[in-house]
């Protein structure tokens, strides 16, 4: 599985690739907004530290304006995926720019229809949002699992990107499933590690360690 995080701050995107944690990064405009930068300026800093794909989207509604868009955000890195939402438009734009040899991740995908969409339409990735969905009383993960099984009964080659990550439990089902990579704040990919009984078990060698004087260096 890989891990993408989904952050424009660079010290956090720095933090855990230093870890080895980070095969890419994903952006939106509020993460954009967020960060106080320039798209352009933030966006050619995350390629420079991240080797693997840096989505950055476009700001565009119509499909010449997106392929436009689209053109000028690949130009700031070769790992650069552009972002389209999944609108007519959007779809239009990701052929086209699929077709220049462009990585594409069509992004606000919450069907399956759009899902097989967007993989005929070329896009390297599709982002499933399940914490949105979640919000609104329907279960994200459900939706991980349907366009995996679509994707499977075809042979799309399109990866799935689950996207709107809120908690590590979302990233465990996501590998269950098989999603092929996973966006999510590093806050939740670093709370991956948090077990309460690795914290009891700690506690308990550390007071057997002072007990007996244990010793190593
Ligand atoms: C990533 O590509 C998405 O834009 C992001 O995961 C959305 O997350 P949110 O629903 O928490 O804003």
């Amino acid at each position: 599985m890989k891990f993408f995080v989904d952050t424009a701050e660079i010290d956090a995107i720095a933090e855990l690739n230093d870890f080895g944690m980070v095969d890419g990064v994903t952006t939106n405009p509020s993460l954009i907004k967020k960060s106080g930068r320039d798209i352009i300026e933030v966006t050619k800093e995350i390629c420079e530290l991240v080797s693997g794909p840096v989505s950055a989207e476009v700001t565009a509604t119509d499909a010449d304006t997106m392929i436009a868009e689209g053109r000028k955000l690949a130009e700031i890195a070769d790992n650069i995926a552009v972002k389209v939402p999944l609108t007519w438009d959007g779809l239009q734009a990701c052929k086209t720019l699929t077709d220049e040899g462009k990585m594409v991740n069509v992004t606000l995908c919450f069907s399956v229809n759009q899902a097989i969409l967007a993989a005929k339409a070329g896009a390297t990735f599709i982002s499933p949002f399940i914490g949105r969905l979640d919000d609104i009383n329907l279960d994200g993960m459900d939706l991980i699992e349907d366009i995996r099984t679509a994707y499977d009964n075809y042979g799309y080659e399109t990866q799935i990107l689950a996207a709107s990550i809120r908690t590590a439990n979302h990233i465990a089902e996501c590998a269950r499933i098989g999603a092929d990579v996973i966006t999510a704040p590093p806050a939740v990919i670093k709370g991956m590690v948090n077990h309460p009984l690795t914290d009891k078990g700690l506690a308990a060698f550390l007071a057997d360690i002072a007990a007996a004087d244990i010793k190593i260096l």
